[in-house]
């Protein structure tokens, strides 16, 4: 099937879909500038994540932890929304269901418009006391080294779900029951790599979803998909919709 039948077939399925879930990763946000975690370019390329992004390594030095939030805070700071932001944050109006489970801290759906979302693995912008563990919007760039809890002087922490942590309980409902409801499921930027996150499309393929991938290059989960579109999600995903 050439691209452009291929573009047609997910229009027409988009078209008559009541369900829609859809599961981002970085390569969603690398038009607008955000660093991706494993290409060539990636963050853990040039960076340890067990040095960074774990409660282990938090605990160990707080101050280095903060440092390397506090450098992509300002680097994110700076950033927009892309076409294809928008266009999800467009689906949620479409659908008689419609939900959107991201992999991404940046916040970049929540500025496109998105309400209907799961952000599995936090957000940036939003921090946790570590004593009395309440979670708090926090915009501050360059944020306070080390920052303290208003209510309780607590050492806050980055609101973020790091290697060796859960997803919260209710994310992860939702996002199963999405999955499970979903006739069509897309898959925009992420390499399949990071469970449980790297599961969702198996799935939503066992509930009878038409799964597509849009990507770059192939992944680890382009063998269960219907459909792989291979290119920058930025002109990608706004030509779905185009009916
Ligand atoms: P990765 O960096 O592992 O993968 C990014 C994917 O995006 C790759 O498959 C690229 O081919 C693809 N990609 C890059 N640019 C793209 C573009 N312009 N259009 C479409 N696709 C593009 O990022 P994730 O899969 O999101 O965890 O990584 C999962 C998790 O691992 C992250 O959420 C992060 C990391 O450790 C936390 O922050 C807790």
């Amino acid at each position: 099937m050439g691209t452009g039948s291929t573009l047609g077939l997910i229009q027409q399925k988009l078209a008559s879909a009541r369900s829609v879930t859809v599961l981002t990763g970085a390569g969603i946000s690398a038009d607008s500038g955000v660093p991706t975690f494993r290409g060539a370019d990636g963050l853990w390329r040039n960076f340890r994540a067990e040095d960074l992004a774990t409660p282990e390594a938090f605990k160990r030095d707080p101050r280095l932890v903060w440092e390397w939030y506090n450098w992509r805070r300002e680097l994110i700071a700076t950033k927009r929304p892309n076409p294809a932001h928008d266009a999800v944050a467009s689906m949620e109006h479409r659908f008689d269901q419609f939900w959107l489970i991201t992999q991404n801290v940046d916040g970049l759906h929540r500025d496109a418009g998105s309400r209907k979302l799961s952000e599995i693995h936090g957000n940036i912008w939003m921090v946790r006391c570590t004593q009395c563990r309440c979670v708090t919007d926090n915009r501050d760039v360059p944020i306070a080294i080390l920052p303290l809890c208003s209510n309780c002087g607590g050492l806050l922490r980055p609101h973020i779900v790091w290697f060796g942590e859960s997803l919260a309980e209710q994310d992860l409902e939702a996002s199963e029951a999405a999955l499970e409801s979903s006739d069509l499921c897309l898959i925009i930027g992420t390499s399949g790599l990071v469970y449980p996150a790297a599961g969702f499309g198996a799935i939503a393929k066992q509930a009878g979803a038409f799964i597509v991938e849009i990507n770059l290059d192939a992944t680890a989960q382009s063998s269960l998909v219907d459909v792989a579109l291979h290119g920058r999600a930025k002109d990608i995903v706004p030509l779905l919709l185009q009916a």
